[in-house]
Formats: structure tokens, C-alpha cells, sequence
């Protein structure tokens, strides 16, 4: 699994880097570059690729799509980090874009990430039609706005030190997360032209799978350490953020990500032995092991 994450986080922090190269150049592009290429897992590439080889989408599509994906994500990781936001100053075993260049900069620097995603889907180098390419970004553009990670991240603010029900916990956590997912599970149907309601399953499954990866990265903040995890950990908690783990506690909330991953599981079982890679992926999420103190990756 970790080799097969290691290429395809290989594959696209070099098509990101030729991309970039081919601009012009900016003052921007050295803080853009520096909350891009830091060690991220490229996760939401690797459930692309898993999901885009069960549809037999060719794998320099899917790595050129999971860039843009990956420059949202980092775009959003910066703006997570701000003072305004979750306040860190640690990302990815270093200082936050906004400690090493300043918050306007910061700023600036995510936002041109967020639009650089939609340069790179409208780029000549992604061979696929015009009406496919409009569909994607059409789709990565709603993961993104008010009903994806801005929302998401607008409630994840609000809820801080309040009791929320589970609902609207879990609402939150899918559209701060899981809908960037979504995108990825779906790209593939996009192109090959699947039905509305096919696409509408994946789209739930790739929330289902999102929610599986905040619940593990909020188990790691309540559990974790910052030599593994690679930020400050324990702050959710400070902060009051409304969590599964603040309402169900820590040993629930490890059934509850259990039980998720049963469920998903059986949605997934009907396309057969083509869906171990997502299986393992899967796994690797929730096993990352380190919520467990001291545990070094
Ligand atoms: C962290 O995402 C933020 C969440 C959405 C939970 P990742 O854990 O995927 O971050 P990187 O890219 O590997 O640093
Ligand atoms: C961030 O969630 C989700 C985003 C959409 C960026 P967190 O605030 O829990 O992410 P970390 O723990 O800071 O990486
Ligand atoms: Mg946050
Ligand atoms: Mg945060
Ligand atoms: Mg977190």
C-alpha cells in the first residue's frame, strides 16, 4: 500500500512541478509551492486511481486530475491554518504557509492553488473531451464552494464549543472533507459517461469515505503525536470543536469508523475483486496507527 502511494504521490508532485514550470514566473508561486509540495499522503489521488481503475480510466488522466485535486486540498490545508481559521503553526512537520510568509501571502497563495485546479482540468495536457472536462469542474467547483469545504469549514467554525447532535456533526464532517472525496470517486464516472444514478452512489460513497477519513484524522488529533502526525495534535479538544469523538468519546467513535467501513465495504462488493486496491486504502486510512501515543510513521 505505502509503495503504491509513494508512486502516486511521485507521479503527481511531477506533473504539478512541470506545471508550474511551464508559467510565468510570480512572487506567489514560492509560497504556493511551499504549502504544495510538503509531504502530503496524496490520499483523495490514491482513491482516485483505485476508483478510475475499477472504470479502466487510463492512470495519466487520473494523476493528472488527482493534481488538481491535491492543489485544492493544500489550498485548504493553508486556509485551515490561519488565525482567523484553526489557528496552526504547524503543517506537515513544518511552520504553516502563514508562519513562513505572512497571512496575506498566505492567503493569497491558497487562493491561487484553488484556481490553478480549475487551469489544470481546462489544460490541453488532460485528453478528454470538452463537455467531460466542463463536468468535472463543474463538480470539483460544488466540492469546493459553499456546499463542499467552504460550507464545511463555515460550520466547523460555528459549531466550536457548542453541543451539536450527531447529524449535523456527521453534515459537517462530509462537507468539509468527505465532498472532495465524492469528487474523486465520481470523476471516473464522469468520464466514462455512467448514469445519474450510478454517479449519485459514488457520490455518497466517496461522502461515506471522506467521514471515515476526518473521524481518523479527528482520532488522531484526540490520540496522536505531533513527531507522527505531523501537526500539533490535542487541539481540537482546546478548541472546542465539535467532533464525533466530543460526543461519542474516543473507543465509540473507533466502532463507529468500524462500522463504516463495513458498510462501505458492502456497497463496493458488487464490482468484485477489482475494488481490493480501494479495500486496502480503506484500511490504511483507518490504521494509520497514529492516534496511538509515540507511534512514529
Ligand atoms: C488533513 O488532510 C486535513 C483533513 C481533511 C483531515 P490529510 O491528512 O490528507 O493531509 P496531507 O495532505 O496528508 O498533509
Ligand atoms: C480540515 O480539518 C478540513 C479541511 C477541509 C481543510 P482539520 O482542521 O481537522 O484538519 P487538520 O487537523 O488541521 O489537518
Ligand atoms: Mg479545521
Ligand atoms: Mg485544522
Ligand atoms: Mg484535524
Amino acid at each position: 500500500m505505502q509503495k503504491k502511494l509513494d508512486k502516486i504521490a511521485k507521479d503527481t508532485n511531477l506533473f504539478l512541478k512541470k506545471f508550474v514550470q511551464r508559467q510565468k514566473k510570480s512572487e506567489l508561486i514560492i509560497p504556493m509551492k511551499y504549502g504544495l509540495f510538503s509531504r502530503g499522503k496524496k490520499i483523495r489521488s490514491k482513491i482516485l486511481v483505485d476508483i478510475g481503475s475499477i472504470f479502466k480510466i487510463n492512470y495519466k488522466s487520473l494523476i493528472i486530475i488527482g493534481s488538481a485535486v491535491e492543489c485544492i486540498h493544500s489550498y485548504s490545508l493553508i486556509h485551515d491554518d490561519l488565525p482567523c481559521m484553526d489557528n496552526d503553526s504547524i503543517r506537515r512537520g513544518k511552520p504553516s504557509t502563514h508562519i513562513k510568509f505572512g497571512e496575506s501571502t498566505a492567503v493569497l497563495a491558497g487562493n491561487s492553488l484553488l484556481t490553478m485546479a480549475f487551469e489544470i482540468l481546462s489544460h490541453k495536457s488532460l485528453n478528454l473531451s470538452e463537455k467531460i472536462k466542463i463536468n468535472l469542474i463543474n463538480k470539483i467547483s460544488e466540492s469546493s464552494g459553499h456546499l463542499g469545504i467552504a460550507g464545511g469549514q463555515y460550520l466547523d467554525l460555528s459549531f466550536e464549543h457548542k453541543k451539536i447532535s450527531k447529524k449535523r456533526i456527521v453534515d459537517m464532517e462530509i462537507k468539509k472533507t468527505g465532498k472532495l472525496f465524492s469528487f474523486c470517486c465520481v470523476a471516473p464516472l464522469i468520464i466514462k459517461k455512467r448514469s445519474k444514478q450510478e454517479i449519485n452512489k459514488f457520490e455518497n460513497l466517496g461522502a461515506d469515505i471522506g467521514l471515515l477519513f476526518q473521524v481518523a484524522d479527528d482520532l488522531i488529533d484526540n490520540k496522536g503525536s505531533l513527531s507522527a502526525a505531523g501537526k500539533k495534535t490535542g487541539k481540537d479538544k482546546i478548541k472546542g470543536k465539535a467532533t464525533l469523538i466530543s460526543l461519542l468519546g474516543h473507543k465509540n467513535t473507533i466502532k463507529y469508523a468500524n462500522k463504516l467501513i463495513l458498510k462501505i465495504n458492502t456497497k463496493i462488493k458488487e464490482y468484485g475483486s477489482s475494488t481490493k486496491n480501494l479495500s486496502e486504502t480503506l484500511e490504511y486510512i483507518l490504521n494509520r496507527k497514529k492516534w496511538k501515543k509515540n507511534t512514529n510513521i
